[in-house]
């Protein structure tokens, strides 16, 4: 409206993806405890607004709930609308929603605890890979969810996060999404080639990762493809790559990575070796940046390692 002028929010203003559990939950709490606003998101509204009761209840009342599917267009736009209408602006976006792209058979829960209760981390990780397939479909969801998902809310938050006087975005990736994982020594070198790399060929390699998955070609065309979850490393990769062109796009804003570490949560059966609260700690340094500070980064854990 002519001369009307809107005031910014004085608090610094957090969105959180998949924020209802796991490492986005805690990602939640010690942002809210850092006094952020922060705008827990979830796929589930029930869940979402359980998430928000559950941190009320111990004295944090600085967050809302917000709807929000990661891979919908329309569900993210009305999260864009719901923080333009009532804070004017967005400080930090935090990609954590995420899936392993895979199915799991556990005919008895119980049992199948007991039997991972007596083992250690790498062999939980080949026992659980052995119970494991992973469908055509569930590689699909996985590149719509962690990369194409990533992009969607990155892309849709983007204004918002320029309104502020100092914008982050932290992607909760993996030690999977590193380039080692690769095969192929040129498609390697191809997602390490930031110059030369666009949106666009991102895009494209999804598709072409896709079409492999499907005609059984990962392994010929250099694709993760040794020691399983080929959708899940590729999609990690990608989210990367597109985190830093992003970076390197936008230097006002500071865009970085983070491998939390092998976290006890519903993704890996609670077989991680780290807590929730040691898992977020690098994603509470990258979201706590200082204005100028590290962008275009990858931190394994806390400590800043090469995307390779
Ligand atoms: N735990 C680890 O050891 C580990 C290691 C490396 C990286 N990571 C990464 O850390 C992030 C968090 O994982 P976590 O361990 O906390 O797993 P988690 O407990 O399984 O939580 C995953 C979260 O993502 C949400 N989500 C999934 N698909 C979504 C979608 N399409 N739209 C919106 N939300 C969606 C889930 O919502 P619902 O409850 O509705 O399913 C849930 O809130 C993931 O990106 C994961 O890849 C974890």
């Amino acid at each position: 409206m002519e001369g009307k002028v809107r005031c910014q929010y004085e608090k610094e203003v957090a969105v959180v993806t998949g924020g209802n559990r796991g490492i986005g939950l805690e990602i939640c709490r010690q942002l809210a405890a850092n006094g952020v606003m922060v705008v827990l998101t979830a796929r589930d509204e029930k869940k979402g607004t359980e998430a928000v009761k559950t941190l009320g209840a111990h004295g944090l009342s600085h967050v809302v709930f917000h709807q929000l599917e990661v891979s919908n267009q329309s569900s993210t736009a009305r999260l864009a609308d719901f923080i333009r209408e009532k804070y004017g602006k967005l400080d930090i976006l935090v990609n954590n929603a995420g899936i392993v792209g895979t199915t799991t058979e556990i005919s008895d829960p119980e049992s199948f605890q007991q039997e991972l209760a007596g083992m250690v981390g790498m062999e939980k990780l080949e026992w659980i890979r052995k119970h494991t397939t992973e469908p055509y479909e569930k590689a699909e969801e996985c590149l719509r969810t962690n990369y194409h998902g990533t992009k969607i809310v990155t892309e849709e938050l983007l204004p918002l996060l320029q309104s502020s006087s100092h914008g982050r975005i932290v992607n909760i990736s993996s030690y999977f999404g590193l380039l080692r994982f690769f095969g192929g020594e040129e498609l390697q070198a191809e997602l390490n080639n930031i110059d030369n790399l666009s949106e666009e060929r991102l895009d494209e390699l999804s598709e072409l990762f896709l079409k492999d998955y499907k005609d059984g070609q990962l392994e010929p065309h250099g694709w993760p493809a040794e020691g399983g979850y080929p959708a899940y490393k590729t999609s990690k990769a990608l989210a990367n790559a597109y985190s830093r062109i992003l970076a390197k796009k936008h230097p006002e804003l500071c865009i970085n990575c983070v491998h939390p570490g092998y976290v006890s949560t519903d993704i890996n059966f609670h077989t991680g070796n780290l807590t929730v609260e040691e898992g977020a700690r690098g994603a509470l340094i990258l979201a706590l940046v200082p204005k100028g500070g590290m962008t275009g980064a990858f931190l394994d854990c806390t400590e800043v390692a090469p995307f390779v």
